[in-house]
């Protein structure tokens, strides 16, 4: 796992989003994962903004975000299809049909799962997958005790998530309690992970992160196992590593 360090949340997307920018340049049929949250804005915004001013197409690559609500249509301000529409691909030249969100207001959410981690298979997987990192360790929603054997599933989420995410919805009784997830054995079969952390409050996570074992206690905790794994991490977030080093 490599790590680099940056001075704040602007120097973190900004090198996020360089990275992907170069990928997309260099691979145009490139299969990016994508994280929602308020972690990667920064580096959407950083995107759309070189597409504006250097023309850098997604017309040919295809995107697999990592989870959404049930209980959530696409039209809900709330959902993570929405998120995605608005933070990113309603500005870029993304064709919308490449772009791939779990569906969360279907009959059939087993079915879904099922339908989402096949067609990740069939597309070849995913060549480079962003994700953030929740306090308690989740990456996707896969929350404390999910199987490393996990695929795409339906999840309860836990209690902190569920406080963690109520600062988008009026209420906390809004947060829907269950999402879809990519599993973790979806997300280790990318071919390289980037994740992002900023902020005194993802401290302990990564401290965590580095300093614990494998361990389905902390999901988060797998990417060890995983070959190719760059965290960009912001002084606040590595902060707490320091005092732990001493
Ligand atoms: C979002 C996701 C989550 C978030 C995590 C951190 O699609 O999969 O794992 O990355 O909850 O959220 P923020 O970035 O809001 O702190």
């Amino acid at each position: 796992m490599k790590i680099i360090e940056v001075n704040n949340y602007q120097e973190m997307s900004q090198k996020a989003a360089e990275y992907i920018i170069d990928k997309v340049c260099h691979f145009p049929r490139i299969t990016l994962g994508l994280a929602t949250g308020g972690t990667p804005i920064g580096t959407y915004k950083n995107i759309i903004e070189d597409h504006k001013k250097n023309g850098t197409s997604y017309q040919n690559v295809t995107t697999f975000n990592l989870d959404e609500y049930i209980g959530l249509s696409p039209e809900n301000k709330n959902s993570y299809r929405y998120f995605m529409n608005e933070q990113l691909f309603n500005h870029i030249d993304i064709n919308k049909k490449n772009t791939h969100v779990p569906h969360g207001n279907v009959e059939d959410y087993q079915k879904e799962c099922t339908r989402f981690e096949e067609l990740i298979s069939k597309h070849g997987g995913i060549d480079l997958q962003i994700l953030g990192i929740g306090s308690n360790g989740h990456i996707g929603f896969n929350e404390p005790g999910t199987s490393f054997t996990s695929t795409t599933h339906i999840v309860n989420l836990a209690p902190s998530t569920i406080k963690a995410n109520a600062r988008y919805f009026n209420r906390l009784e809004d947060v829907p309690t269950k999402a879809i997830t990519m599993g973790i054995s979806t997300i280790m079969k990318s071919k390289e992970i980037i994740l992002l952390v900023s902020g005194e409050n993802k401290s302990e996570a990564l401290s965590k992160l580095l300093s614990a074992g494998v361990q389905e206690s902390f999901p988060a905790s797998v990417l060890k196992n995983h070959p190719y794994v760059t965290i960009i991490a912001d002084k606040a977030a590595v902060a707490g590593l320091k005092v732990h080093c001493k």
